[in-house]
């Protein structure tokens, strides 16, 4: 895995020698904050050897490098998600890849499910904790003994400092944040109302398919960590709806721009 994480950093080194600091995953209705930004290269991921590429409508397939203000970034525009059929230490190949590129700290973002009943669509929820019990961590396999330790600590993967930024930045902006613990599912399937309960059960306040696996890694190389949720929908059982993947982006598309805005004003305080 080292090798080929190599080897992808070779690949990548042959288009750009741009240094990001910060790493920042796009999850639905943020597909396209990387247009948005001071652009100095792009590197396509089916260019990317051994890259795995995503298969999800909606969801580009690239690294954008640049500046948010004055900070330089890296923006994975499209995640590769543990339902397309990837193992997990596939899933979690571009997180690394960031980090070895230089980014230090990594800002991730995602539409999830409301299991609080606090919660409404469209609000966003900064992540403090998250349980992927039911998924598979994506560091079983050999130790990469180049990025980090065997049994890595993770009692706080989600930076306290970096939780700071995000609340004052909310603030700033003029927008309301929720807090609490994502759960991460493998999908590709909705949960079902008794599964949702079992997460509420758990501690759980919003329910998606990505991000915890790839703060785990982050966390295992040392990367400063931090997340947002876009709540799309409430989850199954907490109303009457059905769910579906087209209200999922219709709400997080009808937020996108105050995500953007926030989103902005957290990089540039980090
Ligand atoms: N469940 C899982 N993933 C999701 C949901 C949901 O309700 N909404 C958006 N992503």
């Amino acid at each position: 895995m080292y090798k080929k994480l190599m080897a992808c950093v070779a690949s990548i080194r042959e288009k750009t020698d741009f240094k990001p600091e910060v790493a920042l995953i796009l999850g639905s209705g943020l597909g396209d904050y990387a247009d948005g930004i001071k652009v100095e290269a792009t590197v396509n991921y089916s260019d990317i050897e051994g890259f795995p590429i995503s298969t999800v409508a909606g969801h580009k397939g690239r690294f954008v490098f640049g500046y948010v203000g004055e900070v330089p970034v890296v923006i994975m525009q499209g995640r590769v998600h543990y339902y397309e059929g990837y193992a997990m230490s596939d899933v979690v190949l571009p997180t690394r890849l960031m980090g070895m590129l230089g980014a230090k700290k990594l800002f991730l973002t995602n539409a999830a499910g409301g299991i609080n009943t606090s919660y409404n669509p469209g609000c966003f929820m900064m992540i403090t904790d998250h349980i992927t019990t039911a998924v598979p961590n994506p560091l079983i396999g050999p130790n990469i003994e180049e990025l980090g330790s065997r049994f890595p600590d993770m009692s706080e993967v989600y930076s306290k400092r970096l939780r700071d930024v995000i609340r004052k930045s909310a603030e700033q902006c003029g927008i309301e944040i929720e807090e609490g613990v994502y759960v991460q599912l493998t999908g590709p399937s909705y949960e079902t109302p008794a599964e949702i309960r079992m997460c509420r059960g758990w501690g759980g306040d919003a329910v998606g398919m990505s991000t915890a696996c790839e703060a785990i890694a982050a966390r295992h190389m040392g990367l400063e960590v931090c997340g947002i949720s876009c709540i799309t929908n409430l989850a199954a059982g907490v109303s009457d709806r059905k769910l579906d993947h087209k209200e999922v982006q219709e709400t997080a598309d009808r937020v996108s721009m105050e995500f953007k805005r926030l989103v902005t004003q957290i990089i540039e305080n980090m």
